[in-house]
């Protein structure tokens, strides 16, 4: 019997999951949704591993610097209704292979810096390590987008060691001071799933928000540099008065 459309098809359905037994049922849904549970559960291990390089940079830096130059670090995992909604728009079939093939950021970490040159110190140190590799880098701090928006963007390659074999995977790594990441998760609030084109002023002052993020970026890190040195200074000054007053003697 043909089916006539998708009415059709959708009773026949119905009709034969109203007569299988509720377990099999389950193993049939589990069966169809294995592969994609499979690769999600590889792309959590893949974030796993990227949070823990950041976690030991940020120890090994703070033992350096004496300040943890990562204030925190989030991740994502890209949800089945965005990964199938960019698929479509972007005209990728909707398959398990088709995501890890086209998609580059269904594994998110977003690393929160404190200045702007922990930003470039921790990617330079990340970009080192030689089990990453880099596809692609997006530096929108050095460019901003039109609309103001900043942030350091790398698309990496990372394996994880599973029981049997070894997994190249695919994950988004986006870099940001506290400022830029205010900026981004108040503009993306301000703009979601709203068209503003005739908002233009909405779009301007966000703009103008941005510099401003932008300039208090510069300004904190400048304090940073400063108060830095006069540590440093200060320092140096006690170690030569104790040279100078000579061993202690009992
Ligand atoms: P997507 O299809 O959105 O992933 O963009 P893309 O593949 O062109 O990559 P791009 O590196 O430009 O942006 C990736 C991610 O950066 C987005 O998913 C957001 O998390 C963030 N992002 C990029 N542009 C903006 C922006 O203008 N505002 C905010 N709030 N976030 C942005
Ligand atoms: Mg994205």
């Amino acid at each position: 019997m043909a089916l006539k459309n998708s009415t059709d098809r959708g009773a026949l359905e119905r009709l034969l999951l109203s007569r299988l037994p509720r377990k099999e049922i389950s193993t049939l849904v589990q069966s169809y949704t294995q592969p994609y549970r499979e690769l999600m559960s590889y792309y959590r291990c893949a974030m796993m591993e990227v949070e823990t390089k950041f976690n030991v940079l940020n120890e090994e830096l703070s033992l350096q610097y004496d300040r943890n130059p990562i204030e925190s670090i989030k991740t994502r995992l890209k949800s089945p209704e965005s990964i199938a909604e960019k698929l479509q728009r972007r005209g990728f079939p909707l398959t398990v292979e088709s995501i890890e093939e086209n998609l580059n950021d269904i594994a998110g970490v977003r690393v929160i810096c404190s200045f702007p040159s922990d930003i470039y110190q921790l990617a330079d140190a990340f970009l080192k390590q030689d089990d990453i590799t880099l596809l692609q880098r997006k530096d929108y701090i050095a460019e901003p987008k039109p609309n103001g928006y900043r942030s350091l963007h790398l698309i990496v390659e990372t394996p994880i060691f599973l029981h049997d074999q070894k997994r190249m995977m695919r994950v988004e790594v986006q870099f940001r001071t506290i400022s830029m990441d205010w900026w981004a998760s108040l503009e993306h609030k301000i703009r979601y799933k709203k068209d503003l084109p005739e908002l233009d002023h909405v779009n301007r002052e966000l703009f103008e928000c941005a510099q401003m993020s932008a300039q208090l970026d510069a300004r904190m890190e400048k304090l940073q540099r400063l108060a830095e040195t006069a540590a440093a200074e200060q320092h140096a000054d006690s170690r030569r008065g104790e040279r100078r007053s000579g061993p202690l003697t009992r």
